[in-house]
């Protein structure tokens, strides 16, 4: 990528689902690549994820990133507010580490915060998150839908987008049915 490299990001079409799978390929390699393929197209035809927020990042038209938000909801019910699971973000090979990821991540959050979302969970890299503003969500009460393994409790992380959404209650994030499977929550 030259300086002049121009890299866009747009929300994604039916026409882009070849190119996001060839690139979660590509990104999370064999065997787990195919699983996030399955995923993705299993999430984008989930009635239960919607909202869906699927947004790709291209250079010359070509797609090098995705990223998707889907719906979640806390339980106990009667907490009200809206919540976003980012799952999964993709960048290609050959063109990581030069700042697409974190594009397509704040391009995300602020769609996000615009449709009134208050809440929006991830199970990631704590290396990677907190530069967004997510912190570990467990110790405020948040737990996810599967119990996450002790050694990796950190990567369980909310941001609040919107002062005071997290309730003060405990609550529990109940994701998309097709999330709802513990294989994906073993981080
Ligand atoms: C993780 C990923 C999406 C980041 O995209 P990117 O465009 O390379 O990220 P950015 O350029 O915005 O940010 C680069 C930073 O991400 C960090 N990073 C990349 N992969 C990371 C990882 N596995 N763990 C922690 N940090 C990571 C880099 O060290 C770099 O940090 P620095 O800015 O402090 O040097 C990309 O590397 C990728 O697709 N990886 C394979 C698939 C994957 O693991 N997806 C994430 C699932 S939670």
């Amino acid at each position: 990528m030259t300086p002049m490299t121009r890299v866009e990001i747009r929300q994604s079409t039916a026409a882009d689902l070849a190119a996001i799978s060839d690139l979660a390929l590509a990104a999370f390699g064999i065997p787990e690549g195919a699983e996030i393929v399955g995923l993705i197209d299993a999430l984008l035809r989930d009635a239960t994820a919607r909202p869906v927020l699927s947004l790709v990042a291209t250079i010359d038209g070509v797609v090098v990133g995705h990223v998707l938000f889907t719906r979640v909801r806390l339980e106990p019910a009667g907490t009200d507010v809206a919540a976003a699971l980012l799952a999964p973000l993709a960048v290609h090979p050959d063109h990581q580490s030069r700042g697409i990821g974190g594009q397509l991540v704040a391009a995300g959050l602020r769609h996000l915060a615009d449709t009134g979302v208050g809440l929006v969970f991830v199970l990631g890299h704590p290396g990677y998150y907190p530069r967004f503003g997510f912190s570990a969500a467990g110790m405020r009460g948040l737990s996810a839908p599967y119990p996450i393994p002790e050694k990796n409790v950190d990567a369980w992380m909310v941001l609040e987008l919107r002062a005071g959404a997290i309730p003060n209650a405990c609550s529990r994030v109940v994701c998309a049915d097709a999330l709802a499977d513990p294989k994906y929550w073993r981080e």
